[in-house]
Formats: structure tokens, sequence, C-alpha cells
């Protein structure tokens, strides 16, 4: 049953990965569990079936283009500020931008470079450095960036960093960044002058342009700072023992990847809504561009959505082979009933099927039911939302709470050598920025903050539920089923004692008929498949039961 379906697209580490693991390739349609494959317009992720995980968001080209993730980010940057969001260097979208550009470009004045960009492009085609309004190229579309000219320089080159960032899931949403990374140079010293802008070994970072250098050296060792890559554990020691303090520029890094992905949250969010059938079938390795200016300040430059894990030097084995077995193990592929797979491979009945199959499992009753939709409507709607409110959402978890949280741990627990960044005990500063509050991001967000410093004792508590069997809903315990607060609730204009102001149960039933009818709106697969998400995977009662996370081994990859 362990079956991968390959693409033309997979790269050999993958490959080689999920071949050590035992799985097989399959065939046919419905009965593989993994791809690594091409990224698809949002309605093609229609046909992923409910046990299928595919390397890929509907949407994430919201990031992954160069003019969408200015678009995005830059809007961020007037709502939020600057302060906040200053960390794309600033950019035109040509046509659209184009007397933007010049009222910049003026202002500027003629010592100012630009650096103009394909919007859908990579491995620098297409890119060239330019500082005279005539030599901007007449083709269109076109972004056009202000150049970074004073990078940070060592040995007198430019280099900038790949950063591998790890999506399992938008809502909640859960990133993860890779400890390690590569630091990849210039072949060619810096200059300043206008008279070198043509010399794209000196200007730009990316390998496949500088392999082509004649002066282009290698690096085997990952530990070592020499040639023309080097690991990023590597440049962290480097600036370590020149005294700068690395950490900082690290969660400096980690602030401005959080806020990127969230810049894309509202477009991904609702189209794996629209058009994904449960959550689990969807995940996303990003490469970070990103680029420190003479002061260490962190900026990024692109978001890949298929970071290259070509691994043609030992150094790229060594890093890209961890980061993708830790990948997969996060992925945590989860095994099917047989019976669920064959009934799947047919039409959309079948399909259908399958998931009443599962919904006749797992269906809570209409009390907790109702308990589950009326707690989210509640901490949706309150205007008070301070951190004292917020806490109060793990004073009694529903099934439904306890589910999440569950799969947001047994995950953690996988991480390898990733570091989750979100939800993290910093995370409820970044719920601002969401274009709308997510009941699950709070949750999260919360759990963390209770138990990062004690997360054996929040594991035992899901754990003693789940031998309860309270996460299926089929256990009912009144004590633990979560009802209106009948305490003190202050709101902003008005407070009420003994539960809820008219006002505020009647916003509250808005947004419970807001809901039904969303969720009607949706294919009835996407609606059962929302509420069975882990059931299978954690009925045994124990948190890793259905994954496969010893599967993807370290010495597999090494050889
Ligand atoms: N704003 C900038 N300032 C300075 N250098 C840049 C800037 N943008 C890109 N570069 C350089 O150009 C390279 C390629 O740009 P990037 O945006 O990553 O496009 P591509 O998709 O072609 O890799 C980067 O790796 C970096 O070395
Ligand atoms: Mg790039």
């Amino acid at each position: 049953m362990l079956r991968w379906k390959m693409s033309t697209v997979t790269p050999n580490i993958v490959k080689q990965a999920v071949g050590r693991s035992h799985f097989k390739v399959s065939r046919r349609n419905n009965d593989w569990l993994g791809c690594w494959g091409h990224h698809m317009k949002s309605p093609g992720f229609r046909i992923i079936r409910e046990h299928q995980k595919l390397n890929h968001f509907p949407g994430s080209f919201q990031i992954g283009r160069k003019d969408r993730l200015w678009r995005n980010v830059s809007k961020m940057q007037v709502r939020f500020g600057k302060k906040e969001f200053n960390f794309l260097p600033q950019s035109f979208i040509l046509p659209q931008d184009i007397k933007l550009l010049r009222k910049a470009w003026e202002d500027c004045g003629s010592h100012q470079k630009w650096i103009v960009k394909p919007p859908a492009s990579a491995r620098g085609i297409g890119i060239q450095v330019i500082h005279k309004w005539n030599q901007l190229p007449k083709r269109r579309p076109l972004l056009v960036q202000r150049y970074l000219h004073k990078p940070y320089l060592i040995g007198g080159s430019k280099f900038d960093l790949r950063i591998y960032v790890y999506v399992t899931c938008y809502d909640p949403l859960r990133i993860y960044l890779f400890k390690d990374g590569l630091v990849r140079f210039a072949s060619c010293k810096y200059s300043s002058s206008m008279k070198s802008l043509n010399n794209k070994y000196m200007h730009l970072t990316n390998y496949s342009i500088n392999k082509k250098n004649v002066e282009y050296k290698a690096n085997t060792d990952e530990t070592a700072c020499q040639g023309h890559k080097w690991a990023l554990k590597a440049l962290w020691s480097y600036l370590n023992q020149k005294g700068v303090d690395s950490e900082a520029i690290w969660e400096k890094i980690k602030d401005i990847v959080v806020k990127t992905i969230i810049a894309s949250e509202p477009y991904i969010t609702n189209l794996v809504k629209l058009y994904v059938r449960r959550p689990y079938c969807c995940h996303e390795l990003f490469g970070f561009d990103v680029m420190l200016d003479e002061n260490l300040k962190p900026w990024i430059l692109e978001v890949n959505i298929s970071p290259s894990l070509h691994s043609n030097s030992p150094l790229d084995v060594s890093i890209k082979g961890q980061m993708v077995r830790d990948v997969l193990n996060l992925a945590g592929f989860t095994l099917p009933n047989a019976d669920d797979v064959a009934s799947s491979s047919g039409s959309n009945s079948s399909t259908a099927s399958l998931n009443t199959a599962l919904k006749e499992k797992s269906r809570p009753s209409l009390e907790l039911f109702t308990a589950e939709k009326t707690k989210k409507a509640y901490y949706l709607t309150q205007k008070v939302s301070d951190h004292e409110f917020y806490s109060t959402i793990l004073d009694i978890l529903t099934p439904d709470d306890v589910r999440v949280l569950i799969e947001t741990e047994d995950e953690f627990a996988r991480r390898g050598q990733f570091e989750r960044i979100f939800p993290s005990r910093v995370s409820m500063r970044y719920l601002r920025f969401f274009e709308q509050l997510r009941y699950f991001n709070i949750l999260v967000a919360q759990w963390e903050l209770k138990y990062f410093s004690n997360r054996t004792k929040g594991v035992d508590l899901l754990r003693s539920w789940c031998y309860r069997g309270y996460h299926n809903g089929i256990v009912t315990d009144t004590t633990m089923m979560w009802t209106l607060p009948r305490t003190q609730v202050y709101l902003k204009n008005d407070f009420v004692l003994n539960g809820m102001s008219k006002v505020e149960s009647g916003r509250i039933s808005k947004a419970l008929v807001q809901r039904d009818e969303e969720e009607s709106s949706r294919s009835p697969e996407t609606t059962t498949a929302t509420q069975s998400l882990p059931l299978i995977k954690y009925a045994a009662g124990t948190l890793k039961k259905g994954t496969v996370p010893q599967a993807f081994s370290n010495s597999s990859l090494v050889k």
C-alpha cells in the first residue's frame, strides 16, 4: 500500500528517500499516497483523494510569483506600516506601475541601481541590473526592484541565503523552518561601479549562473567556509567568530518568513476550502531567497514554490537529503483502509460513499456539534480580545479542538531538524496580521503559550483524552461540554452580566448562519472530510499510530 506517484519533476533526492523507505511506484491514479510534482491550477486539486498528499497548495503562486509577492506584501505594508512590513525591496510591476516607477526613479537620482526581473521566472534568467531609464527592457510584464547596493560582503563577495520553509497546513497555520540551508556566493568580487553592472557573476548569486564561471569553486565540506557555496550553519559559525549575534539574524528571518506566509494566507485558505477534499492533501516546501545588507538586516528577494532539490555535490546531498527526509516525516503519510481506497477509485458517487463511511465512524452528537460551532463563533465575535479572554479558549476543549491539538503535537514530535515558527510562544502577536481571524489559530497559539515550556504536560493531557475516546466525540462527558460562559463579559460599549447581551448573541447566531451557508456551499467531500480529519489516525489512542515517522531514515540517504 506504500505507493508513490512519480512525476517528471520529482527530484532524485525525493525518489531515493521514498524508494529506500519501501514505497513502490504506482501506475494507477487512485492508490498512491504521495506525489512530488508540478503545481496545478486550483480546480485541478479536486482530483486529489482523501488519502493522497501533493507537495503544493492551490494559490501558492500568490507568494511564489515575484509580482504577486510584492502586491501582497505591500498591501500588508499599507495596512500595518513599514515598521512591520519593510523587508521586501520596493518594487514596481510594469506596465501598471510605470508612472510610480518614473517618479521614484526621478526622486532617487541616477546613482540608484534597479534590478529588472521577469515576474515568474527562476535561476537568474532574464535578470538585469540597470541605472538608466533607457536600459529598461521594452518587453512587459516586468518587475523592477530597488537594488540592494550595499550587501554584507564576505571576502569581498556578495551572497544570499536559501532558506527552506515548510508549511504543513494553512488552517490552523503551521510553519516550519529548516535549521540549515545554503549560502550562495557570487563568483566575482563585488564592486559598486556602474561599469560592472553587466557582470552577472558579480551581481547575481544563483548557482545556475555562477557555475558557468571558470572561477567558480565548489565546496564539499558542510562545516567549511570555503568555495562559493556554504552550509548556513557554517555561515552562522563564521559570523559568530566575528562577534556577530547570528541568533538575532535568525530571529528576524523567522519574523519575516511568518509575515510573508500570512500575506498569502487568505487566498490559500479559501482555495483549500473550495478545491481540496481534506487539509491533509496539501503541503508545500518553499525556498526563500534572503539577502543580508551591510547592517545584517535580512531582506526577502523572492519565494520559490519549487526550490531546486538538485544535489550534485556532497554539500547539497547532505543538506537537502536531511531536509527532504524531515519533510517527508513531518508530512505524516497515513495508510488508509484498503476498502476505502478501492471504493474511491471510481466516480464521485463512490467518493461520496467513502465520505459517508468516514462520517459514520466519527459523527459527534448533535449537542456536541452545536457546542463546537458555538464555541468557534463565540471566540471570533467578541469585541474584547485581550490575552485574558483568549486564554479561556483552553478551559473546556471540544473534541474538534482536541483533534487539532493532537495533530499539531504529533506533527511537532516528528519535526527532525525543522524548527516550528508558527504556532510558537510568540504567535499571538501575529494574529492581527491575518485578514480574517481564524479560530484554530487562536486555539493552537494559546496552547503553545501555555505548554511550550512543559510540553509533556500538554501531551499527557491529550493522551488521556484519547484513551477515553473523547477526541472522536463518541464519549460524551457533560462536565466537558462547552457552553456559553455565564461569567461577566465586558464589551467595548456595554457590559453584560450572566451571559451575553442581545447584540452579542445576535452576532454569534449571524456568524453561525454564515458558517452554515459557507459549509453547505462547499462540495460534500470537502465538508465531511474536514470534520473527520485526524480520526482514523489517532483512533487507537496513541499519538503515533498510522503515521510512518521512521520510514525516511537518514542512513538511507547517506551513500
Ligand atoms: N533587490 C535585489 N538587490 C540585490 N540583489 C538582488 C536583488 N534581487 C535579486 N538579487 C540577486 O539576483 C539573484 C536572482 O534574483 P531572484 O529574485 O532570486 O530571481 P530568480 O528567480 O531568477 O532566482 C538573487 O539571488 C540575488 O543574488
Ligand atoms: Mg532566486
